[in-house]
C-alpha cells in the first residue's frame, strides 16, 4: 500500500515555526494582520473565513472578517476593499469566493494590491513566478504553494520528474504548472481536451487530479510500477455525499507509491500557506528579515 500523504504532521510541524516566525515579527512591533471580506451568507463560505480567522489567531496574527450584505451596492464593496487596502496597519486583504452574481463581473484579483495579495493571484505575483520565482518575490497561490510544501516534507525532489497536472485553472493547474517547472520538473498541463490522457499519466512520475469530477482517476491511469506519486487536489461528494477527491482512491491506493487522501491531503495545506503568506506580506511591507 502506498504511503499516505497526510496534511495532519505536515501541518503541525509548521504551525510551529509559523508560531514562532508570527512572535519574532511582532517583537518587531509589526502585528501581522489579515482582513477577509465576506459577501453574503454562502454557507461554505462561512465555513471557510470562520476557519480562516481562527487559524490566523491560533498563530498569533490578527484576522478581522468584514461582513457585507449579500446585495451590497458594487460602489460600497469597491470602496470597502480600496479602504483596507491603503490601510497600513493591515498586511493581507482577500475576497471571499464566490461573490453574488451582479459582483462577478469583477476581477478581484487585481483589486488587491500584490503586495497584500494572500491568495497569489494578482496579475504580478502570477508574473513573478511566471519569471521563475519559488516564492522568494512573490506569494504564491495558496493551493499549489501547499502542495509542493506537501511534496518537499515527503523528501520528493521534483528535479528531472515528469509530472502529468490533469486540470488548468488559474487557482490550481496554471500556477502549479509555472511552479513545478521552477523547481525544474518536467510538466505537462493537461485539460478536458488532451488527447491519450491515459498514456501521459501513465509515463507520469506524479499525476496531480484537479479536475472536480469525483474520483475521475482510477488505476487505469496508472503505470505498472507502483512508483507513481499522486496528489489529489478535488473536493467533491461521492454518491452517499462523502467527501472525496478526483482520485478513485481505493482503485489506485496499491498501485502508487504516494498518494494524499481526501480528506486530510491538499485540502489542509491551503490554509497553511495563507498563514505563511501573510507572514511574508507582513515582513516584505516592513522590511523585516
Ligand atoms: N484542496 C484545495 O484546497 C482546493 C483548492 C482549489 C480547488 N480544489 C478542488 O480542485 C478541483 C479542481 O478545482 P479548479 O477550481 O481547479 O477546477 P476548474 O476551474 O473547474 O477546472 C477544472 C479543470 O479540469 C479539467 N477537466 C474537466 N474535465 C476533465 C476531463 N474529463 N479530463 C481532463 N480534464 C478535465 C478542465 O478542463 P478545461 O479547461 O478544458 O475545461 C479544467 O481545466 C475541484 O474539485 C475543487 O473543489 C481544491
Amino acid at each position: 500500500m502506498a504511503t499516505l500523504l497526510k496534511a495532519k504532521p505536515i501541518a503541525s510541524r509548521i504551525c510551529e515555526k509559523l508560531n514562532q516566525e508570527c512572535e519574532s515579527i511582532k517583537n518587531q512591533g509589526v502585528t501581522p494582520y489579515l482582513k477577509v471580506i465576506l459577501v453574503g451568507e454562502h454557507p461554505p463560505s462561512v465555513i471557510y473565513t470562520k476557519n480562516k480567522k481562527k487559524f490566523m489567531e491560533d498563530m498569533g496574527a490578527k484576522c478581522d472578517i468584514i461582513k457585507l450584505p449579500d446585495n451590497v451596492d458594487e460602489k460600497v464593496f469597491l470602496s470597502t476593499v480600496n479602504e483596507i487596502a491603503d490601510s497600513a496597519e493591515v498586511h493581507g486583504l482577500f475576497v471571499q469566493l464566490p461573490l453574488p452574481k451582479h459582483l462577478q463581473h469583477i476581477d478581484v484579483g487585481q483589486l488587491v494590491p500584490s503586495e497584500k495579495d494572500v491568495d497569489g493571484f494578482h496579475a504580478q505575483n502570477l508574473y513573478q513566478i511566471l519569471k521563475g520565482d519559488t516564492g522568494e518575490n512573490a506569494l504564491v497561490s495558496c493551493t499549489p504553494k501547499g502542495i509542493i510544501t506537501m511534496l518537499q516534507d515527503a523528501d520528493v525532489d521534483l528535479k528531472g520528474k515528469k509530472v502529468a497536472i490533469i486540470g488548468r485553472s488559474l487557482i490550481v493547474g496554471k500556477p502549479l504548472s509555472m511552479l513545478m517547472t521552477n523547481y525544474n520538473a518536467t510538466v505537462t498541463l493537461c485539460h478536458s481536451r488532451t488527447e491519450n490522457l491515459k498514456e501521459v499519466c501513465k509515463s507520469a512520475d506524479i499525476i496531480v487530479a484537479a479536475i472536480g469530477k469525483a474520483k475521475y482517476v482510477d488505476s487505469s491511469y496508472l503505470n505498472k510500477n507502483k512508483k507513481q506519486i499522486i496528489v489529489d487536489v478535488g473536493i467533491n461528494h461521492d454518491e452517499n455525499g462523502n467527501l472525496c477527491g478526483d482520485v478513485d482512491f481505493d482503485s489506485v491506493v496499491d498501485h502508487c507509491s504516494m498518494i494524499t487522501p481526501v480528506p486530510g491531503g491538499v485540502g489542509r495545506m491551503t490554509i497553511l500557506s495563507l498563514g505563511q503568506n501573510l507572514l511574508q506580506a507582513a515582513k516584505q511591507q516592513n522590511h523585516l528579515n
